[in-house]
């Protein structure tokens, strides 16, 4: 039988669904588990966006245009217009999810063999994608004593190398709810300007900052030749299954790079479009999109106030997007993780956290560190942690000194 590739065998699988097989087994076994490794947003797609794919009338589905239908690139423009984005139609192309977003910029801006910088622990996906593409992840450790605030811009110069074309980033960040402030993001454009790179904002959280406000890489006119937003509606809108996602340019050069990856993969989906498009035209879509930021940001309270509460775990308060990215008193999180599921429990109820050293790249970090979702209701939120602080009370006792790994 001939091999798959290289890159193939070399992507990284998803650390955030590898523990899936032995949740299932868990529950199977009759254990409840409180899912907080996902970032699934549970709460309802607005119905607007619903009426739009219900009352579609069209008879034929066939391919949408490649950049996106112009009804919904233009209710785009609207909607950046006010978030004070000025996008232009010609400069937004409709993709399948931030997903294909990110994957279009990396794929438009590097060649094999070009480094990307990427602050991590980021969203393990990137490292996926750059594996595919052969191109070589630098990243830059941030800590959780700094709330994954960034370094110095000295620090990070230290990463650039005649290689480097590029610097990727999510804001408000995933896994670690990091939101950076102006000056952060200023240091990204001084480097960009001094050594020539493009930044690729990844935004899909833009929305969700509980404290003090967003900034988006498009703010920064200095740059606008040489940034590229990466946008979704899957977490915005609780919409992940319409798989609409947005990337965004003023740069022509890149924006016809773009292009031509859009007409290769023909059309991003119709019903996700329409949807979008009644929500945007709804006279209640800033609404709706604020009670989801409110009942985020209860949430991301409740949970911090909890995490912070427990012995031995370093936290600082995340400002946005809805993760925590706790360092634990332990050495081995997988194997926590996985014990959590296959021999703890709690009055039959247990939780799945998604252990930290998948979101790095460099070895051997994470392994004390795990990210949690808030994406379940306040009251379920509280008792998930108090089973989790069960657990982690019952798996140090246990752990010490002594190692037994579940696998
Ligand atoms: C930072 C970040 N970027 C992009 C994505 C991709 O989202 P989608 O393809 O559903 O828009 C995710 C999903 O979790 C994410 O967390």
């Amino acid at each position: 039988m001939p091999n798959i590739s290289m890159r193939a065998k070399e992507t990284p699988s998803s650390p955030i669904r590898k523990l899936a097989p032995l949740c299932v087994q868990a529950e199977q076994a009759g254990k409840t588990v409180y899912r907080l490794n996902i970032g699934q947003p549970d709460l309802a797609t607005p119905q607007s966006f619903m009426d739009g794919v219900r009352k579609s009338t069209i008879e034929v589905l066939s391919y949408s245009p490649s950049q996106g239908l112009p009804e919904t690139l233009l209710s785009l423009c609207r909607y950046y217009a006010e978030h004070d984005i000025k996008l232009t139609e010609d400069e937004i192309i409709i993709t399948i999810g931030g997903s294909e977003a990110f994957m279009f910029a990396m794929k438009a801006v590097m060649d094999p063999g070009d480094e990307v910088i990427i602050p991590e622990p980021f969203y393990p996906n990137y490292r996926g994608y750059a594996r595919l593409v052969d191109v070589t992840v630098v990243p830059i450790t941030t800590y959780a004593e700094d709330g994954f605030h960034l370094p110095p811009p000295v620090e990070m110069e230290k990463k650039i190398t005649s290689r480097t074309k590029a610097i990727l980033f999510s804001n408000p960040g995933n896994p670690t709810g990091v939101t950076y402030s102006e000056k952060e993001l200023a240091h990204f454009v001084y480097l960009a300007e001094k050594y020539d790179l493009f930044l690729i904002s990844d935004e899909v959280y833009r929305e969700f900052v509980y404290d003090g406000a967003h900034m988006s890489i498009l703010a920064f006119d200095s740059v606008s030749d040489r940034t590229i937003l990466v946008d979704s509606i899957s977490k915005r809108i609780s919409a992940c299954g319409a798989r609409i996602g947005m990337v965004a340019s003023h740069n022509r050069e890149v924006m016809e790079a773009l292009l031509k990856m859009a007409q290769g993969r023909l059309s991003p989906p119709t019903f996700g479009q329409l949807g979008l498009n009644s929500f945007l035209s709804s006279p209640y879509n800033r609404t709706e999109v604020a009670a989801m930021i409110e009942q985020f940001h209860r949430r991301r309270d409740t949970v911090y106030s909890e995490i912070s509460d427990i012995p031995g775990i370093v936290c600082k308060k995340p400002e946005g997007a809805f993760y925590l990215f706790p360092k634990l008193p332990i050495d081995d999180s997988e194997d926590f993780a996985r014990w959590l599921l296959a021999e703890f429990d709690d009055k039959g109820e247990t939780v799945m956290i998604a252990p930290g050293s998948g979101f790095y790249h460099t070895p051997g970090k994470g392994s004390d560190e795990i990210r949690l979702a808030y994406v379940l209701d306040e009251d379920v939120l509280v008792r998930a942690i108090e089973v989790f602080r069960c657990g982690l009370a019952e798996y140090q006792k246990l752990r010490s000194p002594l190692k037994t790994i579940y696998r």
